[in-house]
């Protein structure tokens, strides 16, 4: 799989960090974005190495440059498509146990879209690594919970998806999702979604069984 770098990164890519910028800045956590140089050093074998010891698995690296990265091809697709149509519900609890993982070890990926999973058989696999961050911080971790979630608010199981990725991340965090995620997942979902009906009915579903107080 071939894939270009930073400078041409895609619309949604600008949309989460620039959401992450703002809302830092709202909430009163000012957050810078990660730097280009930063981006390539996540993306690089180490971060990959650094992630397999907590549990986490990425395409294997085969060459990178300014310009490209070539990883290994995952087969079976990202997590989108393969919740859109019709795959196993456990996919989802398998990103929640890697988000979880995540956050136990201390980094975050802030652009934690379903899109930047990847499916073999009954694993997920992550790729697009390049914003992650390393930080406790509760703002971004509620950044990874609400890019998630936005990302699926267009599909009709919102609901049996987010319960799913919700179990599998209190499963490895002992948390449940904060009401700041749910607040990211409502900006972030008017720039993702592409049914605004179904998204705006996913939106009004209650959340409050999620939500740790
Ligand atoms: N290793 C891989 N094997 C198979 N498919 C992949 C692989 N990496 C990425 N893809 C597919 O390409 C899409 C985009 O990949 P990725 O997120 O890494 O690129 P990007 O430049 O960040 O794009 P975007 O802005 O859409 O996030 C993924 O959602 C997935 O469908
Ligand atoms: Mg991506």
């Amino acid at each position: 799989m071939v894939k270009r770098n930073m400078p041409t990164k895609q619309f949604h890519e600008f949309l989460i960090i620039y959401v992450y910028s703002l809302i830092s800045v709202l909430f009163f956590h000012p957050s810078a974005p990660p730097t280009f140089s930063e981006i390539t050093r996540n993306e690089g074998y180490e971060m990959r190495n650094n992630l397999k010891k907590i549990g986490i698995h990425t395409p294997k690296l085969l060459s990178m440059s300014d310009t490209n990265l070539i990883e290994e091809y995952i087969e079976g697709g990202d997590l989108y498509w393969a919740l859109a149509s019709g795959g196993d519900i456990m996919l989802a609890y398998e990103a929640g146990c890697i988000t979880g993982k995540l956050h136990e070890a201390g980094y975050t990926f802030l652009d934690n879209k379903a899109q930047n999973y990847l499916v073999r058989g009954d694993s997920v696999i992550r790729t697009d690594l390049g914003f992650m961050k390393k930080t406790h911080s509760h703002y971004s971790k509620s950044m990874d919970i609400g890019s998630f979630l936005a990302s699926v608010m267009d599909l009709d199981m919102y609901g049996e998806i987010v319960k799913s990725f919700h179990d599998g991340y209190l499963s490895e965090s002992g948390s449940k999702f904060s009401y700041l995620s749910i607040v990211i997942r409502n900006v972030l979902s008017v720039g993702f979604s592409s049914s605004s009906k179904t998204t705006l009915r996913n939106m009004l579903l209650d959340s409050r069984t999620l939500i740790g107080v």
